[in-house]
C-alpha cells in the first residue's frame, strides 16, 4: 500500500516536472521578475554595473552571455557558498530561477503579454536608513580616468567627534556610483592617517587595504544596502576618530569625479552588549609566515581559534588580496559536532563583501574555529599581478598577501566579555618563520 502510494506520488511528480518544462517561459511573467529582484539594483543607469538590464530590448541583446553568467553563478556577484552559513540579503539565484533562464533563452526569448510585466522595484534616491546622525563628504572630488587600470586609495574623513559614540550603521553615497566598486571602513584614532592627506590636488593617497594602527570597521560593495548592526549593538568611534575610506575604483569608460558623502547613524545610548571582533590568523596573518613561492599552486595558511567563553557570532568576512584562491572557517564545538561558518570557493580581491548572519550563530566555551585560506600563485591564475609569476610575501600593497576571516560576535552574557575581549586581540603572537 505504502509502495503503491509512493509510486502515484512519484508518478504525480514526474508529471508536475514535465509540464513545468513544458510550458513555454516568456520575459514579461517568467524573466523579468528575476532580472529586476536580482540584477537591476546594479545593471541600471549609473550603477555599477556595465550595463543596463531593465526593459526587455536590455536583456534579449545581453542574453546568451546572461544566460552563461548565470549557469556559472559569477553573477549576480555573491561568494559565499550557499549551505555554509545562512545570511541577510543573499544575492543568489536558485536552480529554478537559472533554468528559467536558460530556457527563455533556448526557446527564442519571447516577450510575452506586457500587461503582465511586474512593476521596476523602487529605488530609494536618498537614504535608505533615513537622516543619519552625522554626515561627511570628502572636501575635493577625487578625479578617476576614463580608462587604465583599477584605482585603490584611501581618503580620510575627519569626524571631529566631542565624545566617544556607538555607530549602529554607516551607509555610503558615492558620487560617481558607475566607477566605485567597493570601500573598505577603517578608523584611525592616531591622526597618523590624517597626516598622509594631501591638502591640495588629488586627495587622498594610495595603497589597498590595510592601514597600520587602524582599526577595520566594515565596507560597503556595489548593490549593497545599508543595514544596521543586529542585537542593537553599535561599533565604538572613540572621541576625536576620523573615518579612512579605502576605496576601489574600476575606470568606465568615461571620466568621472568620485565626492564620497557617508551617513553615520548613532546608538541613542551606549548599547548594552559589546561588539567584539576578532580574526583567524590575527592581524591579516602578520605572523603566518606568508611566503609563497613563484609557481606554487595550492599554498595554505592554516590558524586555530578557540572561543573562550559562549557567544554568539553576527557577523563575519574575509580579507586577502589577488592571489587568494578560497576561504573557509569551520567550527567544532564542545560535543565533537562540526558546524560551517563560510566557505568562499573563488575568493575574488573585486568583491570585499561582509556577511551577516541570518540569525546569530551560537557557540558555546570551548569551541574551536579551523580557518584555512589557499593561494595560487602560478601562472595559471588569472588574478596574478605577476607574469611571469613571482614569491610573494605578506605585505600591505595589494600585490602582496595577507589573510584572515574576520568574526563579529557578541558574549553570551555581557559579564564575561572581558574574558572575551582578551582573547580578541591574539595575543601574544609568536612570528612564525617563513615557510
Ligand atoms: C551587486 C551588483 C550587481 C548585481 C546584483 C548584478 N551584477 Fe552583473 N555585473 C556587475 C558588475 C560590477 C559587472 C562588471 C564585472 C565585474 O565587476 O565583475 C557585471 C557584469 C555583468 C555581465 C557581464 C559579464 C562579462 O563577462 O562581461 C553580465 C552578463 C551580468 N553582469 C549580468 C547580471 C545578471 C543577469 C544579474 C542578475 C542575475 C546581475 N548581473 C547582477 C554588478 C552586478
Amino acid at each position: 500500500m505504502t509502495r503503491c502510494l509512493l509510486a502515484v506520488i512519484t508518478l504525480f511528480g514526474l508529471c508536475g516536472i514535465a509540464t513545468a518544462q513544458d510550458t513555454p517561459v516568456n520575459f514579461a511573467e517568467h524573466v523579468a521578475p528575476i532580472i529586476f529582484d536580482k540584477c537591476a539594483a546594479c545593471h541600471r543607469p549609473d550603477e555599477v554595473g556595465p550595463f543596463s538590464l531593465l526593459t526587455y530590448s536590455d536583456v534579449r541583446k545581453k542574453a546568451k552571455i546572461i544566460q552563461r553568467v548565470t549557469e556559472q553563478r559569477s553573477m549576480p556577484p555573491w561568494h559565499p557558498e550557499h549551505g555554509h552559513g545562512e545570511f541577510r540579503n543573499e544575492r543568489r539565484l536558485n536552480d529554478a530561477q537559472i533554468a528559467t533562464i536558460k530556457r527563455w533563452v533556448e526557446s527564442g526569448m519571447a516577450e510575452g503579454d506586457v500587461a503582465k510585466l511586474p512593476k521596476l522595484p523602487a529605488f530609494p534616491a536618498g537614504w535608505q536608513l533615513g537622516k543619519p546622525d552625522l554626515v561627511v563628504t570628502m572636501d575635493r572630488a577625487f578625479q578617476v580616468p576614463a580608462t587604465g587600470r583599477d584605482i585603490y586609495r584611501n581618503f580620510v574623513l575627519p569626524l571631529n567627534l566631542k565624545e566617544d559614540k556607538w555607530v549602529t550603521a554607516v551607509e555610503l553615497r558615492p558620487s560617481a556610483r558607475s566607477v566605485v566598486h567597493h570601500v573598505l571602513y577603517f578608523l584611525d584614532t592616531t591622526g597618523k592617517s590624517r597626516a598622509k592627506e594631501p591638502k591640495t590636488g588629488q586627495p587622498g593617497f594610495g595603497g589597498a587595504g590595510l592601514q597600520f594602527g587602524a582599526r577595520s570597521v566594515g565596507g560597503w560593495a556595489a548593490g549593497r544596502t545599508a543595514e544596521h548592526l543586529p542585537l542593537d549593538l553599535g561599533l565604538h568611534f572613540p572621541k576625536g576618530s576620523d573615518l579612512i575610506l579605502a576605496s576601489h575604483f574600476h575606470p568606465s569608460g568615461k571620466a568621472e569625479q568620485e565626492k564620497t558623502t557617508v551617513g553615520l547613524y548613532f546608538a541613542k545610548k551606549k548599547p548594552e552588549r559589546t561588539h567584539i571582533v576578532f580574526q583567524a590568523p590575527p592581524f591579516f596573518g602578520i605572523a603566518a609566515g606568508i611566503n609563497i613561492p613563484a609557481g606554487k599552486k595550492d599554498y595554505k595558511v592554516r590558524a586555530k581559534h578557540k572561543v573562550p567563553v559562549d557567544i554568539e557570532l553576527v557577523t563575519i568576512h574575509g580579507h586577502a588580496h589577488y592571489i587568494c584562491r578560497t576561504m573557509k572557517a569551520v567550527a567544532t564545538l564542545p560535543d565533537g559536532s562540526t558546524k560551517s561558518l563560510i566557505s568562499i570557493p573563488k575568493w575574488d580581491f573585486n568583491w570585499q563583501d561582509s556577511y551577516t548572519y541570518k540569525e546569530p550563530v551560537k557557540l558555546p566555551k570551548g569551541t574551536t574555529i579551523d580557518v584555512e585560506l589557499t593561494y595560487d600563485n602560478s601562472a595559471d591564475n588569472a588574478a596574478n599581478p605577476f607574469n611571469p609569476p613571482k614569491q610573494i610575501r605578506w605585505g600591505q600593497q595589494s600585490t602582496d598577501e595577507m589573510g584572515s576571516i574576520i568574526f563579529g560576535c557578541v558574549a553570551a552574557n555581557e559579564s564575561e566579555v572581558g574574558a572575551l575581549r582578551k582573547s580578541s586581540l591574539g595575543l601574544p603572537f609568536k612570528l612564525k618563520q617563513p615557510n
